[in-house]
């Protein structure tokens, strides 16, 4: 192996000597009296009490097209009502608190009065369907769920109908206008909130003290909850000052729902850490009412995804022209690569650079991007935000895998290989739910496998190359084919199913299923329609199969692992690369 092509593996003497995140920790208060680091004291408590107490901290549009402005004293006061009525239904920290909730007021002033109990926060998608729900209530341990009673009449009561189904979840709390069904486990919100003291007292938190946990999807197993401690709002402060250039006051719109982690990042925490007024839009996307939206708010800093880019694409120029975009400051993006198409349209569209940043669940807070005034190319990523060390992992002579990082020679510019990073950050994930083997098998010598391909230029920019398995990213979304393949199984005419991501486009990838029947059952179209609707009712419109194939067999290694790289590459008629694992050779 060549010197100088790797990295000690020990730092060097002196350089983890300064912080690099000291100057923004310098920015947060604490906890009174030295009791540590909470997100809900940063985001919100800390702003109540001064001059920005009438400030509006969220401004919530709702689907009927009212208006709801919340100040941060209203959300301290409604959030310590929230950890009070929580500590009195029993919820202690370190117990597991769900939401399933669309984007408005209550997902806030749950959020944070759970993290003021030092509860761990956990945010679903309201669009899951009933089994992805099941599923991580059940592995995250939920023994809260808060919601509202429509969710719950679609999705929960299906899964609460036996007395026995889901032991440890003790309550559900619904968010709206009481009524008189009966509903197991449930009380309504609101009126329990009531009846307490809107000051609330957060206990000593240690930075190191779990405060959200996200699941994400692997190709393989169960879906895997990152746990991240409530220091990572350094991470969150620092990267929303640097790289989203956002400053307090500022009106700021960041279009992922909580559900997903910039929504949880950059969406509830994040603005309000920076003392922003957050723009909390309740209803889908629609073009004319997002620039609507842009227009009338006067949002500077406005954050968002490549699948909405391309949508509002698709309606043309003309329609961005309509509306006064002259407040917008600052336009970023995350989730999907960029592609220079779509920075080329925000600089005739909107007058914009779209910044690209590249993050993910695990990290927490963006790690890649465009800052501090340096252009980048279209189509690149950026580098790593100060704090950050990223490498490459190429292979040397002999096939070895060694990093790269630092200065870059020549000779190793451009070579992809996989995107590495040194533990160590305030935000970096700190386990996998019940799956330490699965947390120390993402890291090597004290490096984070990102699980992405990247390479590197000259300059020491990063270009996103690819993901490195079989995820599927659908409207920037995460979606696992086990987890979808698993429920297809579950339907009696099934045997087998491969799931695959097929290119589409605007979202990214569809959700395409190659289903495998009983024997003796006929594919037929009305067993094909069958299937789509039994898989949308049971996984939600989010996750489930947009197109099922009937085949005869899955291409499987002899490990008996669903090839699902050849099941991509047949369906899109491409050459099927190395296939000396392929237990049989079968026919598509
Ligand atoms: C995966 C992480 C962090 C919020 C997004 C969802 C892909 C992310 C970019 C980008 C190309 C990107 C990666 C990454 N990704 N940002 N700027 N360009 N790809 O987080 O659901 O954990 O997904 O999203 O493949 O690994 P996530």
């Amino acid at each position: 192996m060549t010197p100088g092509r790797t990295i000690p593996s020990q730092p060097v003497p002196g350089s983890r000597a300064v912080d690099p995140w000291r100057s923004t920790r310098d920015l947060l208060d604490g906890l009174p009296d030295g009791a540590g680091l909470n997100i809900a004291h940063e985001a919100v408590d800390r702003h109540a009490t001064g001059a920005a107490a009438d400030r509006t901290a969220l401004r919530c549009l709702a689907t009927d097209g009212s208006v709801t402005e919340v100040t941060y004293a209203a959300l301290a006061h409604r959030s310590s009502q929230v950890a009070h009525a929580l500590e009195d239904l029993g919820l202690t920290a370190g117990d597991r608190l769900f939401l399933l909730l669309g984007r408005t007021p209550a997902q806030y002033a749950v959020a944070h009065g759970a993290l003021k109990t030092r509860a761990v926060v956990c945010t679903l998608f309201a669009a899951f369907g009933p089994e992805p729900i099941r599923a991580r209530l059940e592995l995250g341990g939920a023994r809260v769920l808060v919601t509202t009673p429509t969710l719950y009449d679609r999705k929960i009561a299906s899964l609460l109908e036996a007395d026995d189904a889901l032991p440890q979840l003790e309550h559900v709390l619904l968010v709206g206008q009481p009524d008189d069904r009966q509903r197991p486990r449930a009380q309504w919100l609101d009126p329990l909130l009531d009846r307490f003291p809107q000051q609330y007292r957060i206990g000593p938190t240690d930075p190191d003290t779990p405060a959200f946990l996200h699941f994400t999807s692997g190709t393989t197993g169960r879906p895997k909850g990152a746990l991240h401690v409530h220091e990572a709002v350094v991470g969150h402060l620092a990267t929303a000052r640097l790289v989203l250039e956002l400053r307090e006051g500022d009106v700021y719109w960041c279009t992922a729902d909580p559900g997903w982690v910039t929504g949880t990042s950059y969406g509830l925490v994040a603005p309000l850490v920076v003392g922003a007024t957050a723009v909390v839009d309740e209803a889908e996307f629609d073009s004319a009412r997002w620039y609507r939206i842009l227009a009338e708010q006067k949002v500077a800093v406005w954050y968002t995804a490549p699948t909405a880019v391309r949508r509002l694409m698709r309606a043309g120029v003309a329609l961005a022209q309509k509306f006064d975009l002259s407040s917008l400051r600052l336009v970023a993006s995350v989730g999907e690569p960029l592609n220079p198409e779509a920075i080329r349209w925000g600089e005739s569209a909107l007058h914009r650079t779209i910044r690209d940043t590249w993050w993910q669940t695990e990290t927490g807070c963006i790690m890649i991007a465009g800052y501090g005034g340096e252009p980048v190319p279209a189509g690149a990523l950026g580098r790593p935000v100060p704090g950050i060390t990223a490498a490459v992992m190429v292979s040397d002579e002999e096939g070895r895998a060694v990093r790269t990082d630092g200065h870059v020679r020549e000779e190793d510019a451009g070579r992809p290989g996989e995107l590495a990073l040194r533990r160590g950050w305030p935000s970096m994930f700190r386990a996998y739910l019940d799956q330490p083997e699965r947390y120390d098998a993402a890291f090597v010598d004290g490096w984070y496998l990102t699980g992405d391909v990247v390479r590197r230029d000259q300059h020491g920019r990063f270009w996103f190359v690819g993901r490195a398995d079989d995820v599927i990213k659908s409207s920037g979304h995460l979606i696992s084919p086990f987890e979808v393949e698993s429920l297809l199984m579950e339907h009696p005419a099934v045997v087998e199913a491969g799931v695959i991501g097929r290119p589409d486009p605007l979202i990214g990838e569809v959700v395409k299923a190659f289903v495998v029947t009983q024997t003796g059952v006929e594919p037929t179209e009305t067993l094909r329609l069958d299937l789509l609707g039994f898989a949308r009712r049971r996984l939600g419109a989010a996750v489930a199969p947009k197109d099922i194939e009937f085949v005869e067999d899955l291409p499987k290694t002899r490990s008996g692992k669903i090839m699902r790289r050849l099941l991509r590459a047949r369906d899109l008629g491409l050459v099927e690369g190395d296939t000396s694992t392929l237990e049989t050779a079968v026919s598509p």
